[in-house]
């Protein structure tokens, strides 16, 4: 382990750190931050077990039953600190039309006023770890650097499941290789005689992007996105802006989306790699873990990530897609057997857990496993350390687990992973779904009928809302390519880049991925979900793969080509037309009020809005009313 005092000794950076950039800027935000100690994090095992047992003295961390649960650990965070905050969420770019309508924006200079003092001696008390870390398989030419400065040792032990954490990543930067610089503080100085609180962190929050310079940070939560900087601060809201920096001329650029990557291969052996976006906690980890149902022999489903995939043109005609992450910071509650036996299977070692509920016999447990034993537990510690019983929970409605409760573990737990997830080539992209939490209007799957109508669906996608957003539940949001809260730039220009990406890929030879939609939550009249969902979501992957083939043709919906009810594998499922009625049908009173909604959401996003999707707008509408 490499601590330092900063007093007197300087940073003291291991001499594999040669990059004059890193040790200036780092020597600057010690000045800044003021901290007691520094470490630069190695990435090491010897490392990892280190912090985790500093995070269990203070407090942080429970060690959970290594019977049970060998290597993991449980945190519980405060109550106020839960979720990703967007409403305190910033693009800081010079020119606010840049951010856009629907990013927070503040000018940088102010901004970086607003900040300073917040940063100035935030880390008093405290160690600063420096933690370098690869977004994709080191050394890839579709991955890309970033550094994170933090006060949290959870933040710390977490990135190194959550990235290609370590010294090696030094070694690919080199004397002058590029990075993004990420600042991250809990908010939360020590006073040398004041004990730690178990999660600090601050009310004050903001989460700070300046596009421009490419830099994160981000103060007073030590929460999932809001902490792990890699994730949705760089590998989505600043690596969109780099994707679109790389477009001039004729150059495409590239794509930094909210999608999974699956591979699914046929028992003829033939593969396909799919890339899908659904907006948070619409079952992600579930679809990219996809286990096929026991009718589909010989068909393999395996995933190469399950939240964010970067999308490069590649010289041998394919859009390329890597993970740039190495693990998974999946929402635990409503995973169990029936859901995800992959992802339960991955959960059985080397996992931490945070904002979970605690056994009796010091293992986890969260709202969805009694589906798996049958029955609740008698007694357990929800995840404010308050008692939970059953009939308590049936009194107050007490949740054992907080709904945005979460695991972190390796990608490379998964029984499922597919053999190229790291390959630095990444994988061919075949097709692209876009899905929302829909209960009404939109069917269970179209694809459409080129690039623009593809773009079209996926710019004008909603989705119900979740706890992992904002903590209220149900209410319908448009969710444009489930990128709202993490495109790092104008809305518009983003469409705008997706549809010039199309052009000029058709014009290099490129092969243009198909675009799906798909909804699997409509409702029947007894507002009970009809499509069974989970692994039996393979009948309509197996579908999508017929259409590439070009094995089934289809019936046109007006949207787009839909499947027709014999054109699925039924083989296993009790499902009747009459159910295929029900989540495929189009309604023409909820599409006329639908497209009045898009038109809303158009009018909101006037500004740079590509002409090419207002006349997709009136085309459907006419389509759609004939
Ligand atoms: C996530 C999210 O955590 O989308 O992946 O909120
Ligand atoms: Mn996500």
């Amino acid at each position: 382990m490499i601590t330092h005092n900063t007093e007197g000794e300087g940073l003291n950076a291991p001499n594999y750190v040669q990059h004059a950039g890193v040790l200036e800027w780092v020597s600057s935000m010690v000045a800044l931050c003021k901290p007691a100690a520094v470490h630069w994090c190695d990435g090491s095992e010897q490392e990892y077990d280190g912090l985790c047992n500093l995070l269990v003295t203070n407090g942080t961390f429970q060690r959970l039953n290594p019977e049970k649960r060998p290597n993991s650990y449980l945190a519980c965070s405060d109550p106020s600190d839960v979720a990703r905050v967007e409403d305190r969420t910033f693009i800081c770019c010079e020119e606010q039309d840049d951010a856009g309508p629907t990013n927070n924006w503040m000018a940088p200079a102010l901004m970086r006023q607003t900040l300073k003092p917040l940063f100035d001696g935030c880390m008093a008390g405290r160690t600063l770890y420096v933690v370098p870390f690869s977004m994709g398989p080191l050394g890839s030419p579709i991955a890309h650097i970033g550094i994170e400065l933090t006060d949290s040792a959870y933040v710390a032990v977490n990135q190194r499941i959550m990235t290609r954490m370590g010294r090696a990543v030094f070694e690919v930067l080199g004397t002058d290789g590029e990075f993004v610089p990420c600042v991250h503080s809990v908010g939360a100085p020590l006073r040398p005689d004041s004990a730690d609180l178990k999660w600090p962190c601050n009310p004050t929050k903001y989460i700070v992007h300046f596009p421009q310079t490419r830099e994160i940070w981000s103060y007073g939560s030590g929460y999932g996105g809001n902490a792990l900087l890699g994730k949705k601060c760089l590998a989505l809201r600043i690596a969109s802006t780099m994707g679109r920096a790389a477009a001039h001329d004729g150059a495409p650029g590239w794509l930094a989306e909210h999608m999974l990557i699956l591979g699914v291969t046929s028992p003829q052996g033939r593969k396909y790699h799919i890339a899908a976006a659904f907006p948070s906690a619409c079952g992600k980890t579930n679809f990219s873990m996809l286990v096929p149902p026991a009718a589909f022999k010989g068909w393999k489903v395996s995933t190469i990530g399950d939240d964010i995939a970067w999308i490069k043109p590649s010289v041998d005609g394919h859009l390329r897609a890597i993970n740039p992450e190495a693990g998974y910071f999946g929402v635990a509650p409503g995973t169990n057997f029936h859901t995800n036996p992959n992802c339960m299977a991955s959960l059985n070692r080397d996992v931490i857990f945070t904002n979970v509920a605690l056994t009796d016999d010091g293992d986890v447990w969260w709202e969805g496993l009694e589906k798996d034993s049958g029955s609740l537990p008698a007694h357990l510690v929800d995840w404010q350390g308050k008692d939970w019983t059953p009939a308590r929970a049936r009194e107050t409605g007490a949740k054992a687990a907080h709904p945005n409760a979460r695991f972190t573990v390796a990608a490379t737990n998964n029984p499922a992973l597919d053999a190229a997830w790291d390959d630095p080539q990444g994988v061919p992209i075949d097709a692209f779904i876009f899905g929302g939490r829909r209960s009404t209007t939109v069917p269970l799957v179209t694809q459409a009928h080129n690039w623009v109508e593809g773009v079209y669906m996926a710019a004008t996608m909603g989705s119900e809302t979740t706890a992992a957003a904002t903590g209220a539940q149900g209410v319908v949001r448009r969710d444009p390519f489930a990128m709202l809260p993490f495109t790092g730039y104008n809305m518009s220009d983003y469409f705008q880049h997706w549809l010039d990406m199309g052009t000029k890929l058709g014009h290099t030879g490129v092969k243009l991925p198909a675009i799906f939609c798909v909804n699997w939550f409509r409702k029947g009249a007894d507002g009970t979900f009809v499509w069974p969902g989970y692994g039996e979501n393979m009948r309509v992957l197996k579908w999508m793969i017929d259409r590439l083939e070009g094995q089934a043709s289809g019936v046109d919906n007006g949207l787009g080509i839909s499947p027709a009810f014999d054109e699925i594998q039924w083989s296993g499922l009790d499902f009747s037309a009459d159910d295929f009625h029900t989540v495929t049908h189009m309604d023409k009173a909820d599409w006329a009020q639908e497209i009045t909604l898009h038109a809303e959401l158009f009018a909101q996003l006037a500004h740079h809005l590509p002409p090419a999707l207002s006349a997709t707008q009136s085309a459907l509408r006419q389509r759609l009313a004939a």
